[in-house]
């Protein structure tokens, strides 16, 4: 049997060293991912060395391709203002023929600064499945582990969409989870089923980028890779700790420091009515929310900083708020004109 594993040590954190300087030679994108400031390319450019990328050229393809760090891990995306990145996991199978098992990959992961986030789905394909993740066996032992079972025969009512339990399962993603490994068991070596379904899948993708198709139980490609979603912090103090030293802060103008976030370490995010990179000067903008739209104005509506005002046409008071008093005519002007309609009958 052969097991590949997909290593991935991403080295300890220096904290407190880099950070991006003017006029220096950094990348703004590399393929099609921008790569936006804790993260960075080159000496200097990044804030701890958690956030290097390395831009790596595919000899053949021709492309540029971002990796995570020294590692040989795909950045698909990354948002700064969701702390987040997406990075392209190995799928997890169990193969086999007519005599037994012909191929294995179990890939496991693990970070440091990144955690796999709830966002993400684990997925498991197959009729005669069962497929575990658990958190890689630490010092003290694995403490968590779940997953999911399937089973169905060629006659078996699977639909494509929906992965409900029959030719495919999934489960939720527990929170703080900063590494795993996928086992695939079956139960009768797929004996009986293997022209429809030879091999096993297990994967975690993020919500929403995997529809299940009932293909994919004969052939879901030798070595395929699924965007997982990975959050994470910055540094290793808490927000009220981290705000005490201005010069290391990275929660920039108009940005706060999450409360909310269980740590270790803090994450940044812009003010209600602020947009964009928190963790960058002026990186978090004003959002001008008479032009988008997402105003409450009955009638005229003027933005602000941060926010917006409404107010009412002449002849008309209130506070200009749908939710509140609105717009009303005034009592006195409405009497002088019924007045003068009246005068000039
Ligand atoms: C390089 O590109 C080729 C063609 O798109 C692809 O088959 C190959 O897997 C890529 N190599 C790496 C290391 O990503
Ligand atoms: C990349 O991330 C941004 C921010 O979360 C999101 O708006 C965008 O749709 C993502 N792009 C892709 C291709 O998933
Ligand atoms: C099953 O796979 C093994 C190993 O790849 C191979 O030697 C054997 O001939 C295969 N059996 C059939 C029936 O295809
Ligand atoms: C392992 O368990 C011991 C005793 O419960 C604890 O002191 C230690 O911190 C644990 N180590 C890890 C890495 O969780
Ligand atoms: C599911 O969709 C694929 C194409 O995406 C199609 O080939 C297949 O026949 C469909 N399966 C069912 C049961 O409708
Ligand atoms: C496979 O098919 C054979 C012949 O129909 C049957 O005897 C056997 O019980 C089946 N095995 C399984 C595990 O379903
Ligand atoms: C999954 O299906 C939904 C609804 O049909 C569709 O909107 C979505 O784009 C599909 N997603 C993928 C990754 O194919
Ligand atoms: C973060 O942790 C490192 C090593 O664990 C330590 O040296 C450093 O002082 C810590 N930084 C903060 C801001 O707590």
């Amino acid at each position: 049997m052969h097991i590949q594993l997909l290593v991935a040590i991403l080295a300890i954190a220096t904290f407190g060293s880099a950070s991006a300087q003017e006029g220096q030679a950094c990348l703004s994108s590399c393929g099609n991912v921008a790569i936006t400031f804790p993260f960075g390319s080159g000496e200097g450019c990044y804030h701890s060395r958690d956030f290097l990328v390395t831009c790596n050229l595919n000899q053949s393809s021709g492309e540029s391709v971002p990796l995570l760090g020294e590692s040989t891990i795909v950045i698909s995306n990354m948002s700064t203002s969701k702390s987040e990145v997406e990075v392209m996991a190995f799928v997890a199978r169990d193969c086999y023929n007519s005599s037994g098992p012909v191929d294995r990959n179990e890939p496991s992961m693990w970070f440091t600064d990144f955690r796999i986030s709830a966002k993400n789905k684990f997925v498991a394909i197959g009729c005669d499945t069962q497929a575990y993740f658990s958190k890689r066996r630490g010092i003290n032992g694995s403490s968590y582990g779940t997953g999911c079972i399937s089973r169905c025969g060629r006659d078996s009512l699977i639909t494509n969409g929906s992965c409900s339990g029959v030719g495919c399962c999934e489960v939720a993603v527990p929170q703080e989870i900063r590494s795993y490994e996928i086992e695939l068991s079956s139960y009768t070596n797929h004996v009986n089923i293997t022209e429809f379904n030879p091999c096993s899948y297990g994967f975690f993708v993020e919500e929403g980028k995997y529809n299940f198709s009932t293909t994919d139980l004969l052939d879901f490609g030798s070595v395929r890779k699924m965007p997982m979603l990975l959050d994470w912090a910055v540094g290793n103090s808490t927000c009220d700790i981290a705000r005490r030293d201005a010069d290391s802060f990275l929660c920039k103008g108009n940005s706060e420091c999450d409360q909310d976030y269980s740590g270790p370490g803090y994450r940044c995010r812009c003010q209600e009515g602020y947009e964009g990179n928190p963790y960058v000067a002026n990186g978090c903008t004003n959002i001008n929310e008479c032009e988008r739209g997402t105003h409450d104005c009955e009638d005229e509506c003027v933005d602000t900083q941060g926010s917006y005002e409404c107010s009412c046409r002449k002849g008309y008071s209130g506070d200009g708020r749908k939710q509140g008093t609105g717009c009303t005519q005034d009592q006195s002007k409405l009497i002088k004109i019924v007045v003068g309609t009246s005068a000039g009958s």
